[in-house]
């Protein structure tokens, strides 16, 4: 099983680039597949074309409140593990042709924590060992994935913006995975659409990751966006998409 994590200032283009390393993977033939929407956008299952609330899905963090919160007390004999895995495979996993889907979500009720994430982690980790591959889009901090979601990755994406904010970014989030002993085989920096491309050199030096390459700027990408599109649907030769293979062919995963 291999964990793939997209990580960078809002509106770099994590969720576009999951989206895209999707498409990758669907047409590599990579199964089974899952895909994990962790930014509070919420804006990935959009991007794949899917609908939750459409096909009766909840959050994890909906789930979570739902079981542990509002119903309250204990049943006895189900341990909180699996309790929500339970509700995770029942209510919160969508199962669609080439892929799985589960959202995190944003309702979260901060100060009653220890129980449902430790609950919530052991939980996911028995779900996604069902998996191949897992690629969660998630947001800046790392020590939320590491809380709640997982604490051993395989890859770590982080993708860039022209600005000087996105390379202290990497500093932080490379600082934070060590304090709280996240594993991970793999720091990667990628030039995301707005990204300068002759930066990526000086981006690679400066801060001493493999620098995977640069996502194109598409007008094709921000139309579908914008209208809601699965980019799924994107052409084969389109031009970002072709740029976020070339990246996947850089990281070994595909060959051709
Ligand atoms: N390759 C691209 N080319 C052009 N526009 C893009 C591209 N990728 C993303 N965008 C646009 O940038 C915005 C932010 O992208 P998104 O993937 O949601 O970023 P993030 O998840 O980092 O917040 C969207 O409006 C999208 O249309
Ligand atoms: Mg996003």
């Amino acid at each position: 099983m291999k964990t793939l994590v997209t990580i960078g200032r809002g509106g770099t283009g994590k969720s576009s680039f999951t989206a895209l390393m999707a498409k990758c993977f669907i047409e590599a033939g990579f199964a089974p597949l899952l895909l994990v929407d962790a930014d509070p956008d919420q804006n990935l299952a959009e991007m794949l074309g899917l609908d939750l609330k459409e096909a009766g899905k909840a959050t994890m963090a909906e789930l979570i409140v739902d079981t542990f919160i509002e119903k309250g007390g204990t049943t006895v004999g189900v341990s909180p593990t699996e309790r929500i895995e339970s509700r995770l495979l029942a209510n919160g996993l969508y199962e669609g042709e080439h892929f799985d889907f589960m959202s995190v979500g944003t309702k979260w009720v901060e100060g009653c924590y220890c129980m449902p994430n430790s609950a919530l982690k052991a939980a996911l980790e028995s779900v996604t060992k069902n998996y191949q591959y897992v690629l969660i889009d998630s947001p800046a901090g790392l020590e939320h994935l590491n809380r709640r979601i997982a604490s051993k990755v395989n890859d770590i994406f982080d993708i860039l913006d022209h600005s000087k904010k996105s390379l202290d970014h990497v500093k932080r989030a490379y600082h934070i995975a060590k304090e709280v002993d996240m594993e991970f085989d793999n720091f990667y920096l990628i030039g995301g659409y707005r990204f300068p491309a002759e930066l990526g050199s000086k981006a690679e030096a400066d801060l001493k990751f493999k620098y995977l390459g640069k996502i194109v700027a598409d007008e094709q990408v921000d139309d579908y966006v914008l209208n809601g599109k699965s980019l799924l649907d994107l052409p084969s030769d389109n031009a970002a998409f072709a740029s976020v293979k070339a990246i996947m062919k850089a990281t070994g995963y595909i060959h051709q």
